[in-house]
């Protein structure tokens, strides 16, 4: 398989209207990922790389995963960057995509995915996001004078089944795997859990999206401390709200008078969701501590922007 030439997007765009969104390989971002987690993409993607290879001993790569774990953590952006790695686009189906109240409707449309996506003449990678939408646990039918119960236990047959003869390669995303039904979990070849990020991982997150100011090494120190339990999305919407702050800042004569006033101030105007243990920056659990100024320790301010 020769990676797609971009400019061939459009008509696998058309022919998807409806059916799926098109992520083209090149908008695609490396997301930051635990070593195991790295681990276990880079041997699938040589695994994919080697498939004329393992055909010779009678082998297949894998050819599904499934990735689960807490919302924001990248799972979509792995998908994404996992396709691109590869050279080809990234068909995204979500549960709009496929879920209808209509009777049959939804199995229909499970149906209609793999048709259209086995009749591209070029290959891509199917992601199907939030699959606990058509792939929960199925449930006694028995009583069920709505038909609901019975519709949903046969788009997951169909799903089944669609996967079993798929010959392509697919990705599943979930953060709700325990509600996801044994035999659906068990067609995947893989299963990786993309967890919140550790203190390492932090400090890289904070620094990728803090580019292009330059932020101290001790500012991050302090910073990836203080965000224990933030998803990279939330870390993202910090650094994000902080160069905010500076370039307007720069222009409106408001500059904040410091990294800790500006990260206060973009703590002030996000908020974790409430299901998910609280980060220490938002809990304020250490608002009068040495450790919040630390945020400010050995930061040049305004930070210096790295060169073009
Ligand atoms: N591991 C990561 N490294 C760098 N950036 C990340 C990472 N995870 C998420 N992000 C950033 O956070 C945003 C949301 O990430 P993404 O949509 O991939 O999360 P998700 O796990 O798919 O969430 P959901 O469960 O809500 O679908 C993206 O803009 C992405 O750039
Ligand atoms: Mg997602």
């Amino acid at each position: 398989m020769t990676p797609t030439p971009l400019s061939d997007l459009k008509p696998v765009r058309d022919r998807l209207r409806g059916i799926g969104d098109v992520l083209d390989p090149k908008d695609a971002e490396e997301p930051i990922l635990a070593p195991a987690v790295r681990a276990a993409v880079k041997g699938w993607l040589d695994e994919i790389r080697a498939r004329d290879a393992l055909a010779a001993v009678g082998l297949k790569p894998r050819s599904s995963a499934l990735l689960s774990g807490p919302p924001g953590c990248g799972k979509t952006t792995l998908a994404h960057h996992l396709a691109a790695r590869l050279g080809y686009p990234l068909v995204t189906v979500g549960a709009e995509h496929i879920v209808t109240s209509s009777l049959g409707g939804s199995e229909g449309n499970v149906a209609k995915l793999f048709a259209t996506i086995e009749s591209l003449d070029q290959p891509v990678i199917l992601f199907i996001d939030e699959i606990d939408a058509i792939g929960s646990k199925r449930r006694d039918s028995s009583g069920d004078t709505g038909g609901a119960v019975t519709a949903m236990n046969s788009t997951l047959t169909v799903l089944l089944r669609r996967l079993e003869a798929f010959g392509g390669t697919m990705i599943a995303a979930t953060n709700r795997a325990d509600t996801l039904d044994p035999a659906l979990w068990r067609r995947f070849g893989m299963q990786i859990v993309v967890d919140l990020p550790d203190e390492d991982a932090r400090w890289a997150i904070l620094k990728r999206y803090g580019l292009p100011y330059i932020f101290a090494d001790e500012a991050l120190d302090a910073l990836a401390g203080l965000t224990e339990n933030a998803a990279p999305s939330l870390l993202r919407q910090l650094m994000e709200g902080v160069k905010r702050r500076l370039v307007l800042g720069a222009m409106q004569g408001s500059l904040p008078a410091s990294l800790v006033e500006a990260v206060a101030a973009v703590v002030a105007e996000t908020q974790p969701h409430p299901d998910y243990d609280q980060p220490p920056l938002w809990a304020r659990q250490a608002s009068s501590s040495q450790i919040i100024s630390n945020i400010s320790a050995g930061q040049a301010w305004p930070p210096a922007r790295q060169e073009a």
